[in-house]
């Protein structure tokens, strides 16, 4: 069978396709794929000819979907093959994934690996300019991806840069914010771009082409929070930011908002936009990097002082910090306390965040069921751990639980693996630990003694250091 994909990052497709075949004992030997435009030599195979087999069912572990969603974004050609033969052996192999010298199993974390690595190159490397003028300002960017990561990548910007109308272009596709949707349509020629004027102007031909309903697709329902920022949170710093660095004169509070560049070609830097933990906490409260924001209460953000040598991350607020509005109040922050103190440390002395700022969970009756959050939720939240971190520079990041080392070391970290010992990530002291309400669900009160012990110990590493740190001071 030959499946035609309708796009290159078309997930449902694909697994819709796989679902299908699997059901109809299609071997992985018997299906080529291929994408819409790339190969219409060869006529798709008609998948909805295949019995849909309803009543029929397997299931492949949550945790391989989210990989195959990130790895299906590869720009490798055999991924759709590799990612179906791996359905096709998980069916009767349901801990394949386990299995890490399997060579499909190694290349398609591998694969997975490069596509969040392409991401945070995105997001830490994009620079946008702005063209136009006075109240047509616009904010452009030209970027080459290794892999088809434009969608996966664009709600960051939409994020962080809600108050400006933005267009990132690229050869394979582009991305447009207008203040409440992203909109994809199609890419622009390398040969187009990419020298600044060159840049404007493939995008001013292009911008208007995207009006054409027929080339755009809405990714998100238009979102109206945007209006809600204060005035100039964001163009402001940035065009002071550019002023700046192309020594224009602006004081803080006498720029024009969309007051023409001195340079044409000055990149807007993007660095922190804020100044300070209270700023970053007023724009995270209107984050929705990720669809957690709609049925929690508030933003949990950090807390604690702003030269504290010490950073806890813990996994995401839970019901009580979800409306109180600060982290670690509920039962595990009590837990936390208690360990702390026994540690010697005290706690208005160190930073208290978490790795995901929304409360995330089901309802059950009355009750609001925590759930742990996913990947690509955890990657959406860690811009505010970065910044956090970037803020506070602390000695040692402290991180409680598999969800808080994931976000830390920015890949998926086995808490017994790395526990208790002093671990460097990217010039950052870590330390991974449990999370204190690992302790409260233990059932059996001497394992429980045995587990809090350990994490004291654990905890006993930060307190030596923050010791050292004020005896230093
Ligand atoms: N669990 C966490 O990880 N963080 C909190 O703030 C509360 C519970």
């Amino acid at each position: 069978m030959h499946i035609m994909l309708d796009n290159d990052t078309d997930f449902e497709g694909w697994r819709k396709a796989a679902r299908r075949l699997a059901l109809n004992d299609m071997t992985p030997s018997d299906v080529t794929w291929a994408v819409r435009g790339d190969d219409e030599l060869f006529a798709a195979s008609g998948i909805d000819d295949l019995p849909d087999a309803p009543h029929a069912t397997f299931n492949v572990p949550a945790s391989f979907v989210e990989l195959a969603r990130a790895a299906i974004l590869h720009r490798k050609d055999e991924r759709f093959a590799l990612l179906y033969r791996l359905v096709w052996r998980l069916r009767s192999h349901h801990d394949l994934l386990h299995a890490t010298t399997d060579p499909d199993v190694a290349e398609v974390h591998a694969m997975a690996r490069a596509v969040y690595r392409d991401i945070d190159r995105m997001h830490a490397q994009l620079r946008f300019r702005e063209v136009g003028r006075e109240h047509k300002a616009h904010y452009i960017a030209w970027f080459e991806p290794e892999h088809h990561i434009v969608d996966a990548a664009a709600p960051f910007f939409a994020s962080r840069y809600a108050d400006m109308p933005w267009s990132i272009l690229t050869p394979d596709i582009s991305a447009h914010w207008d203040g409440h949707a992203i909109s994809i349509a199609s890419g622009v020629a390398k040969s187009d771009v990419p020298t600044e004027e060159r840049l404007e102007e493939a995008w001013r031909r292009h911008y208007s082409g995207i009006f054409n309903p027929a080339r755009l697709k809405a990714m998100e329902p238009p979102q109206a929070y945007w209006r809600n920022l204060p005035a100039d949170s964001i163009i402001r710093p940035l065009l002071e930011d550019a002023m700046r660095m192309t020594g224009g004169d602006c004081a803080p509070g006498t720029a024009e908002p969309h007051a023409p560049q001195q340079q044409q070609d000055t990149p807007m830097a993007r660095k922190d936009l804020s100044d300070g933990i209270a700023a970053l906490r007023e724009e995270a409260a209107a984050c929705r990097a990720c669809p957690l924001w709609k049925d929690a209460t508030q933003t949990v953000f950090g807390e604690g002082p702003r030269d504290a040598s010490v950073m806890l991350v813990g996994e995401q607020p839970g019901d009580k910090e979800d409306l109180a509005g600060h982290p670690f109040v509920g039962p595990a922050g009590q837990m936390l306390d208690r360990a702390l103190e026994e540690a010697g440390i005290d706690r208005a002395k160190v930073y208290v965040t978490n790795a995901v700022k929304h409360f995330k969970f089901v309802p059950r009756g009355k009750i609001r069921l925590h759930q742990k959050p996913s990947t690509p939720e955890i990657r959406a939240c860690r811009q505010w751990y970065e910044r956090e971190l970037a803020a506070i520079k602390p000695d040692l990041v402290v991180a409680l639980g598999a969800t808080a080392a994931q976000s830390v070391l920015g890949k998926i970290t086995p808490v017994n693996k790395s526990r208790g010992r002093l671990l460097d990530h990217d010039g950052t002291k870590v330390l991974v630990t449990v999370h204190p309400s690992y302790l409260l669900r233990l059932p059996d009160e001497e394992a429980k003694a045995l587990e809090y012990q350990r994490f004291v110990e654990d905890l006993k590493i930060a307190g030596s250091l923050l010791r050292g740190a004020a005896r230093a001071a």
